[in-house]
């Protein structure tokens, strides 16, 4: 597994994320969940991402209460657009994650220019939050969306990570062309913001025999820290970990040797 600072957050991350979007469905109760964490945490994976509307945040509690909190990354995300409403939020997560502290915790789903002015309230919780150490880093989603929606959240200078949809044909992307799509990602790289992607495999939507190939797409963009994978059950924990410590050995041949 590769490890590797999240742009210029200060965090250190693995470049393989556990997506823990699907987990809630999947797993018939937290315990479960939680086994499974523990197992990717096992395999390496010390990145995790959730978000109070996934329902998942307990099922990675489980796992939490059972180790050491620093050895994990949470990253986390609240729909909230107002003071009270993050407020609330951010109380809930620390609560069923059962941690005093979020590393990471972005505005989800930034729609447009207008989306993330109206989510001013709940930037002021999270700049409290922060203030009170419980908050490391703040950042945004920005769910499909890219084009103006990109040049806002990246001129903004309090987010400092940015979670946005990258795959091998640009599926599922609205808003803009890819090719202008991937110059986005690269500016706020070169910025510093640490990059995330999500939607790799089009959230599922390709077919089996065909999801290495559209993964180690994933892990071949160098503009991405964090290649988030919606993990749901161990065939996927496997799958996921050989193609990233595969790629983790590609790019230190190919950093050797330039
Ligand atoms: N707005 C936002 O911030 C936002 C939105 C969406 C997602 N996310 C984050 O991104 C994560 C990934 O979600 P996504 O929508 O981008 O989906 P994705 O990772 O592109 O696809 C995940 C789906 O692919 C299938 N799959 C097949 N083989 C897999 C493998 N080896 N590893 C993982 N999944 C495999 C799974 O479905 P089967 O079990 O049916 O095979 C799974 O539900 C989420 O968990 C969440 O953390 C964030």
């Amino acid at each position: 597994m590769e490890y590797l600072a999240y742009g210029r957050t200060g965090l250190e991350i693995s470049r393989l994320c556990f997506g823990a979007g699907h987990l809630n469905n999947a797993c018939e109760n937290y315990e479960a969940g939680g086994k499974l964490m523990l197992k990717a945490l096992d395999e390496g994976i010390t990145f995790w991402d959730t978000a109070e509307g996934y329902g998942s945040q307990p099922h990675l509690g489980e796992a939490v209460r059972q180790i050491n909190r620093e050895e994990v990354v949470i990253q986390t995300k609240t729909g909230a657009k107002d003071y009270e409403g993050a407020m609330v939020s951010i109380t809930r997560s620390l609560q069923e994650m059962q941690t005093d502290y979020l590393d990471v915790l972005l505005l989800h789903g930034i729609s447009s220019p207008k989306d993330l002015v109206s989510r001013e309230g709940a930037l002021e919780a999270f700049r409290e939050a922060k203030a009170a150490g419980k908050i490391r880093i703040i950042g945004c989603s920005t769910h499909i969306h890219t084009g103006p929606v990109m040049d806002a959240v990246i001129d903004h200078p309090e987010l400092d990570v940015i979670l946005t949809t990258a795959n091998k044909e640009g599926r599922m992307l609205e808003g803009g062309p890819f090719d202008r799509h991937l110059e986005y990602i690269q500016r706020a790289y070169d910025l510093g913001k640490g990059i995330s992607i999500m939607k790799v495999i089009v959230a599922g939507d390709i077919p089996e025999t065909d999801m290495p190939e559209w993964i180690e797409w994933g892990f071949n963009l160098e503009t991405a820290h964090a290649i988030n994978l919606g993990i749901s059950d161990y065939h996927h924990i496997t799958l996921d970990v050989g193609l990233a410590r595969a790629s983790a050995r590609r790019r230190l041949i190919q950093s050797r040797a330039a």
